[in-house]
């Protein structure tokens, strides 16, 4: 069973709580979280583009408030979705031994890759195109793995 599902990136404001929404729309029966490797922003919700661009498409972010990532998450979790190649190899520097979770990057079902941070590259369209993509391959996978 695949129903707990962690999506991290850096700052936690951008990118995985996107994915955080879209999944949950997508797989209503699964527990969706996300987390950052940092933690300028904890408490903080979702950067305002992102929450706008979010909610022209449907997703409502406002009530999600950014964490960090912590060991814990690898054993609370049954999946942890990297956003970028630099959240995987931070995630895999600090997984516990005995993870429950698989650590995977969120763009494997596109064949892998980054979700380009729109906090710097201010392509928030472009980044939920990605995001929602993916979501779509990814629930596919999970209601056959579940179901
Ligand atoms: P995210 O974007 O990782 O997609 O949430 C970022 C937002 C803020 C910062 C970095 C990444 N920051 O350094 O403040």
């Amino acid at each position: 069973m695949t129903d707990r599902i962690l999506c991290v990136c850096l700052g936690n404001i951008c990118r995985s709580p996107t994915a955080e929404g879209v999944l949950r729309a997508r797989l209503p029966d699964h527990h969706i979280d996300s987390a950052g490797t940092g933690d300028w922003h904890i408490g903080k919700p979702p950067y305002g583009p992102a929450q706008a661009a979010a909610l022209t498409r449907g997703y409502d972010l406002s009530g999600l408030r950014a964490r960090q990532v912590s060991r814990a998450d690898f054993h609370r979790f049954d999946l942890i979705l990297a956003m970028d190649s630099e959240n995987h190899a931070d995630l895999a520097r600090m997984a516990p031994e005995g993870a429950r979770a698989a650590l995977a990057m969120y763009l494997d079902p596109l064949g892998g890759g980054d979700v380009p941070d729109p906090y710097f590259t201010r392509d928030f369209e472009g980044a939920l195109d990605l995001i929602e993509q993916a979501a779509h391959l990814w629930a596919a996978r999970l209601r056959g793995a579940s179901g």
